[in-house]
């Protein structure tokens, strides 16, 4: 199908599950209250906890908030397409189904040549956001494959929905998710767009005030978890899966589930290597984590709630 019928199905109401360059997404029209009721359904996901709405480009901004400050401008001229998502004031176009009853939307313009031809054939149809959370069940590990999107939900979809294969996601770790609704940017999830840059494409320090009426499920303690229960900061032992930084040599009797040789690529492989010792059938997972500052934060934060298990 071209990309055309495809953002014609989303219209009629399929779900499309499709890459971004860091996870892959289960998409609905964002407009849609049965396509995003449905996206709850297949995710297993609870009502209240708000979608993000991916966006063509930046000049779609405006129809979803209310008020944009200037900092946000910023950022999402230094950042889009990429991992990074706004949250803003909602304007009346952003419904409570979608934003879980908040007064806040998120938006992101993804990186991904697949996602931004879709995004474009619906903008040109009237479908001026599609809804994604990543196309995993509720509390468990992203996907990065398509292959690991029909593992997941495919059982759950409905014969007139889709899922795209664009290959390997390339951060592998979900946005980083900023509010933008006070006076100075809030990182509510690491990720890939990390505290540094934010500093340096605003002029401005990260806020570190919590605000306690924002609900992120991706905060949630238990998240990101695969079947498999993971240890930090351990050595294996014989008959356990491993995950380590290149420069660690495997303990005798472990499972090498990946090693990667920098950050960049610890984040492109941690989801696929922890579905991989599930597949395996493994019980346990010892990871030793990336030091240092920047993407491996995100990593870090990923693994302390895949470690508190399901
Ligand atoms: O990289 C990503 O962000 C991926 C790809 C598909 O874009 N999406 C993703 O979606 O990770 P999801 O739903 O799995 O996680 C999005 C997080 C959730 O924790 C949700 O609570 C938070 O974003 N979120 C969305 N809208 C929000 C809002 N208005 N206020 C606060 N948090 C929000
Ligand atoms: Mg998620």
């Amino acid at each position: 199908m071209s990309q055309g019928d495809n953002a014609q199905a989303l219209k009629n109401g399929a779900l499309i599950a499709f890459p971004t360059e860091t996870v892959y997404g289960l998409g609905g029209d964002a407009s849609n209250e049965k396509a995003v009721a449905r996206i709850y359904e297949v995710k297993g996901r609870p009502q209240d906890h708000p979608l993000i709405l991916h966006i063509a480009s930046i000049d779609d901004i405006g129809y979803w908030t209310e008020e944009i400050s200037e900092y946000a401008m910023a950022l999402a001229r230094s950042f889009w397409p990429g991992p990074m998502t706004l949250i803003f004031k909602r304007s009346e176009n952003a419904k409570d189904f979608v934003t879980g009853g908040q007064n806040t939307v998120g938006l992101r313009v993804p990186d991904h040549t697949l996602a931004l031809g879709l995004l474009q054939e619906c903008k040109k149809i009237g479908v001026n956001a599609i809804a994604a959370p990543s196309a995993n069940r509720f509390g468990h590990v992203s996907p990065t494959t398509a292959a690991a999107v029909r593992e997941e939900i495919s059982t759950y979809l409905s014969v007139q929905d889709l899922i795209l294969d664009g290959g390997p996601a390339q951060v592998g770790l979900e946005s980083t998710i900023i509010d933008c609704t006070g006076d100075s940017p809030k990182i509510l999830r690491p990720g890939a767009i990390t505290q540094e840059m934010i500093e340096e494409a605003t002029g401005m320090q990260v806020s570190k005030d919590i605000n306690p009426d924002i609900r992120v499920s991706g905060s949630l303690e238990k998240h990101y978890a695969p079947n498999a229960q993971i240890l930090l900061d351990v050595q294996a032992s014989a008959g356990q899966g491993f995950i380590a930084p290149s420069e660690v040599a495997t303990p005798q009797g472990a499972i090498r589930l990946a090693s990667p040789s920098n950050t960049d690529e610890y984040a492109r492989t941690l989801y696929s290597a922890l579905r991989d010792g599930d597949s395996q059938g493994l019980t346990t997972i010892a990871v030793i984590q990336p030091s240092g500052d920047g993407l491996a934060i995100a990593i870090r934060d990923r693994l302390m709630r895949a470690s508190k298990g399901r």
